[in-house]
Order: C-alpha cells, then sequence, then structure tokens
C-alpha cells in the first residue's frame, strides 16, 4: 500500500471515531439564544426578499459608522487597516484592480445580509436593523451610489442599481 493510501485510511479512521464521539456529546457548548440565532437565521436575497422592516439615511449612518466601523475601514471607508470599503470604481478593468463594496458587489442588498451577519467583525448581531439600514446608506453614498438624504429601507434598497450589476453574468453557456 503507498504511503497516500495508507494516509487515506488514517483519516477516514479519524472520521469514523469523530462521529462516534458525536453520537455520544460530551455535553459541551451552549445553546444559541434565541436573540444570537436571529440575527444569523435569515437570508436576503438579492431581489430584497428577507429584507426586514427599519429604515435609515448616510445622514445617521455616518455617525453609526464612524463609531463602529471607521478604527477598522478608515474614515469614509477608505484608509483603514481592513477591507477598503469606498472608491476603485472602473479600475476592474486595469491594472490595479481595487474590489470594493462599490466598484464590485452587484446587489446592494447584499450589503445588508453582510453587515447584519459579519460586522462589525468583532461583535455581529449587535446593530439594530435601522443602524444597518443607515450604515448601508451611508456606504452606498460614500460610493457615490445614491445621495446623502435617500431614505434606504426594504422598498428601496432592492432599486439601487450597483455600478458593476451588469458585469454579472448569468446563464452563462460556453460555446
Ligand atoms: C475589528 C475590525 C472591524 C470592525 C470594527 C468592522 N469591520 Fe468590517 N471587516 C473587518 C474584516 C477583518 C473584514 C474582512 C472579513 C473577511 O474577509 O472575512 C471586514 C469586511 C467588511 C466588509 C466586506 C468588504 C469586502 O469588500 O468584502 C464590509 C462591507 C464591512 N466589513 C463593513 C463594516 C461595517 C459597516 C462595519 C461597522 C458596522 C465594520 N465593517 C466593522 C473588520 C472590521
Amino acid at each position: 500500500m503507498s504511503t497516500r493510501n495508507a494516509l487515506w485510511l488514517v483519516c477516514v479512521g479519524a472520521i469514523g471515531t469523530g462521529a462516534a464521539l458525536a453520537d455520544d456529546s460530551p455535553g459541551l457548548g451552549q445553546e444559541l439564544t434565541a436573540r444570537e440565532l436571529a440575527a444569523v437565521d435569515f437570508t436576503i436575497m438579492p431581489d430584497g426578499d428577507g429584507l426586514p422592516a427599519g429604515a435609515g439615511d448616510a445622514v445617521t449612518g455616518r455617525d453609526i459608522y464612524n463609531q463602529n466601523c471607521l478604527a477598522c475601514h478608515g474614515e469614509n471607508g477608505t484608509g483603514g487597516v481592513n477591507d477598503v470599503l469606498s472608491g476603485g470604481h472602473g479600475s476592474l478593468a486595469g491594472p490595479k484592480p481595487l474590489k470594493t463594496v462599490g466598484s464590485y458587489w452587484p446587489y446592494a442588498t447584499t450589503i445588508f445580509d453582510y453587515l447584519r451577519r459579519a460586522m462589525p467583525f468583532q461583535m455581529p448581531g449587535s446593530l439594530s436593523n435601522d443602524d444597518i439600514y443607515a450604515v448601508t446608506a451611508y456606504l452606498l453614498f460614500v460610493n457615490d451610489i445614491i445621495a446623502e438624504d435617500a431614505e434606504i429601507n426594504a422598498e428601496s434598497l432592492p432599486l439601487v442599481k450597483m455600478p458593476n450589476r451588469d458585469n454579472f453574468v448569468w446563464g452563462y453557456t460556453p460555446e
């Protein structure tokens, strides 16, 4: 038997043991509370299906961003230690593509879904739906996609057309 096959057997053996242990749980961990579960148990579709009630604009979003996001993502979404969130428009086909929420993401609704699911990085689920609508509006505003006072809610967010939307192709069949 080759060393490689022997390794596979060891791996399969280990998985088998793991499954046996799972059936006889040592009782570690703890059940999620309803609030913790609600913070992750949702899906927002590109067309906005799944968006909750609530609303916000970039004016309020700026304050929420400055308190909860600026430390990692920089002023106006740029210059921070983590991902750049604004700019890069028109750069994708050039020699130095800068993928940001504004230059790359095809659907504005994904911003809401992502923020509610994953940000702030150290405390996801800590912002209210109104706060997330407002920060979403702020990110769209600093990317020059909407006006600063435009209200973003479950009806208006799906109508926002992202600059890179048409460069995503669905149902492509190679010839
Ligand atoms: C403690 C640092 C930290 C804070 C605070 C934080 N983020 Fe992030 N953010 C990150 C990191 C790290 C990533 C990359 C995560 C990954 O790739 O899995 C990220 C990714 C993102 C992305 C995806 C970027 C992309 O192009 O893929 C967005 C949008 C975002 N953050 C927005 C926010 C907003 C809005 C807030 C405030 C509500 C926030 N973040 C707070 C660290 C942070």
